[in-house]
């Protein structure tokens, strides 16, 4: 078959292998009626790539990656794996991954769904149409740079890590998320700390170098600590967000919890070539883990962006995020984003398994109608 795709599942740990099989289903169903067949191979990263191999990403994970067309990732880490120096922690298998796949681009969707507006931490109207797009540099900046370390200077601890970006890299996610924000509402806003760190007053620098190729798009720069203030107060004013690996780090958090549910929002991390990881925003929640409770449809629509991003399967993606918004129509809810509904007419509180039915059958009539 001509178009014939690999893609590797890495369950991981917690919840992980709860919702990654949902997501498969789904991606399944949906690429067949495009004509794509996909072929699956699965592995071992985190937690449980340390109990069965002793290290967070073993090389046959590593080089199964680097074959695959696209990565689905559930979540990783969890208590049982908090004691180990960080260098094995299950962390450093995303890390290693992300690093060793050169995924310098990484799209964290904050998007609201409009029957989950209650269960925002801000009042409805804040958020009601929220669609943010924040796109984080994941493989430079100070989670990788060097020097780090702690050491033992003048009789006491020293502990140091290098915030360091280099041009190409600053230029590279630029130009991702001003061709994002050409093709949606044609908003950039690029998050430095420039009144403090020279890095970035670089980073700032050559975000507006990159700019003038892009002329349709109205550029903006915040602080970071200005950045975080107007998320939580205004968060419509933003159409996509740039920035480093760290403030990308702590103000996808912050989105996503406007949104009312870590449980629904899925997150690419691309390389140049196209090659992508997909996987969900939240953790591995285990204490939940085995407990049927996970609600898998941040893992699902992950599957949608990987069906746009790494296979050019746009319409694929589309129909998995209808089948998505319509299992949230019918009044499904798994727990976490349950919240006070539950005790509204309609709303039907379910475990993973019954959500991950329903949205299967939901993504079938969706797929029907299409034909
Ligand atoms: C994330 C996570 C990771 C990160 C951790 C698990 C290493 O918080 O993807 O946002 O800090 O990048
Ligand atoms: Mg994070």
């Amino acid at each position: 078959m001509a178009n014939l795709k690999d893609i590797l599942v890495l369950d991981g740990d917690g919840i992980g292998p709860e919702v990654a099989p949902v997501a498969v289903d789904a991606l399944r169903l949906a690429l067949g009626s495009e004509g794509v067949e996909m072929r699956l191979d699965h592995g071992l990263v985190g937690g449980r790539a340390i109990d069965e191999t002793g290290t967070p990403l073993p090389e046959e994970t590593l080089a199964k990656a680097q074959a695959a067309d696209a990565i689905l990732l559930g979540a990783v880490g969890g208590p049982r794996w908090e004691q180990l120096p960080m260098a094995q922690r299950p962390e450093k298998g995303l890390l290693g991954l992300r690093y060793g796949l050169e995924l310098f681009a990484n799209l964290r969707p904050a998007l609201l769904f409009e029957p989950l507006a209650h269960a925002s931490s801000l009042k409805s109207e804040r958020v009601s149409g929220l669609d943010i797009l924040i796109v984080r540099e994941l493989t430079g900046g100070i989670y990788f740079g060097e020097p780090r370390g702690v050491s033992v200077d003048e009789n006491e601890r020293v502990g140091v890590n290098t915030y360091v970006y280099r041009e190409h890299e600053i230029e590279r996610i630029a130009r991702v998320a001003f061709e994002l924000a050409e093709r949606r509402g044609g908003r950039l806003c690029s998050v430095d700390k420039a009144n403090v760190l020279e890095v970035t007053q670089l980073w700032r620098d050559v975000v507006n170098e990159v700019a003038s190729d892009y002329p349709d798009v109205q550029l903006s720069h915040l602080y970071v600590d200005n950045a975080g203030m107007q998320l939580v107060r205004d968060p419509k004013q933003f159409d996509v967000i740039v920035t480093g690996n760290m403030f990308g780090d702590i103000l996808s958090d912050v989105a996503a919890m406007l949104t009312g549910s870590l449980g629904m929002l899925p997150s690419a991390s691309l390389a140049a070539s196209g090659k992508g990881l997909y996987e969900p925003v939240h953790g591995s929640a285990p204490d939940i883990a085995g407990q049927d409770r996970a609600n898998p449809l941040a893992m699902v629509l992950s599957a949608a962006m990987l069906c746009r991003y790494s296979l050019d399967a746009p319409g694929a993606g589309a129909a998995i995020e209808s089948a998505v918004g319509r299992v949230l129509d019918r009044g499904l809810r798994t727990a976490d984003i349950a919240g006070e509904e539950v005790r509204t007419n309609g709303i039907e509180l379910v475990g993973t398994r019954a959500m991950g039915e329903a949205l299967l059958a939901e993504l079938t009539d969706v797929l029907k109608e299409a034909e």
